[in-house]
């Protein structure tokens, strides 16, 4: 899982193949006719007719993480679990079947196998948090083809900002909503917190995806608890392939790095916060 798939070069044209709506979100597949099969925790640039008409925006491609990719006769399906909260989501989550998708892709690094973020790993715990759990839900059916342990914690902050829950094609996953609609009232590192008492923590390998102020909990309670942790990041991406520098994020030991092509994938112990100046999802 570790090596990223290298996106083939300029954007290719997919036809929507599907679209619905899961809970507050909606879920566009796309047939890839050229591209390869890209690997859990890679996103793609995405745009569509439509671009720009909401007053001249949205300008650029805006980044997806894949939530889903299988092999079919003509290309592969890709699946995007999408919650429009600005022009260039609403203009995606408006797609209807037959609707052209463009797509660059697949960038960025994706998740470490378990083994290789954590040597003495048993089992791997994945926390999402709101449409974060995305990327989340590819990593989990690659983990049980590999017939690896995984527990898998997703929060949702409410019924509106919540969904693709069957994505992840898995009956055992332990909810937290803040409003306490679905699961455990609170939050989903409330879960986590339980999953790394005492010994468990040195035997598990962590991934989290979800928005910044859930990522730093994440990262923190990781860090103290001794649990090797991988989290999918979000920033603000222009280009999404290194040329713009608008994606830089801070190092734990100085520095930056560019976010789309050295993440969005990144070990927690890499950087100081994972709050992130200008990520959108609260
Ligand atoms: C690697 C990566 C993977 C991503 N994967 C996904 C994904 O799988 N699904 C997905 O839906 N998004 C995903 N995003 C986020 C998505 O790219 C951004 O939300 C995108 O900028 C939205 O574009 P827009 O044109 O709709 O809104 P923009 O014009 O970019 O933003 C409009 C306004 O909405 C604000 N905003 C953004 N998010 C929220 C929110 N949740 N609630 C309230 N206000 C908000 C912004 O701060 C801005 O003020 C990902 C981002 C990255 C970097
Ligand atoms: S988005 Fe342009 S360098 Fe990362």
């Amino acid at each position: 899982m570790s090596d990223r798939v290298q996106a083939p070069l300029g954007a290719r044209d997919c036809e929507v193949t599907d679209r619905r709506a899961t809970g507050g979100y909606v879920i566009v597949s796309a047939l890839d006719a050229e591209g390869p099969d890209p690997k859990p925790g890679q996103f793609y640039m995405l745009s569509a007719d439509g671009w720009g008409t909401h007053g001249g925006r949205p300008f650029l491609p805006r980044a997806f993480s894949v939530a889903d990719a299988e092999r079919a006769d003509r290309g592969v399906r890709l699946d995007f679990l999408i919650d429009a909260v600005g022009p260039g989501t609403s203009v995606l989550a408006g797609l209807e079947r037959g609707a052209r998708l463009r797509v660059t892709g697949p960038l960025g690094v994706p998740f470490s196998p378990p083994r290789e973020l954590n040597p003495d790993a048993a089992g791997a715990i994945l926390v999402g948090g709101g449409v974060g759990i995305a990327p989340l839900a590819m990593l989990r059916r690659e983990l049980a083809r590999r017939a690896f342990p995984t527990r898998t914690l997703l929060g949702f902050r409410d019924r509106e900002h919540s969904g693709g829950l069957e994505l992840f094609r898995c009956q055992e996953v332990g909810l937290a909503s803040e409003d306490g609609h679905a699961g455990h009232q609170g939050y989903v590192t409330d879960l986590l917190a339980v999953a790394l008492k005492g010994p468990d923590a040195h035997t598990a390998a962590v991934y989290a995806c979800g928005p910044p102020g859930m990522l730093e909990a994440v990262r923190a309670l990781c860090a103290e608890r001794g649990a090797p942790v991988e989290l999918a990041l979000e920033t603000p991406m222009a280009c999404g392939y290194g040329a713009c520098f608008g994606c830089a994020v801070p190092l734990a030991d100085g520095g930056y790095m560019r976010l789309c092509v050295e993440g969005p994938v990144v070990r927690g112990d890499r950087i100081a916060t994972a709050i992130v100046e200008g990520a959108g999802h609260r």
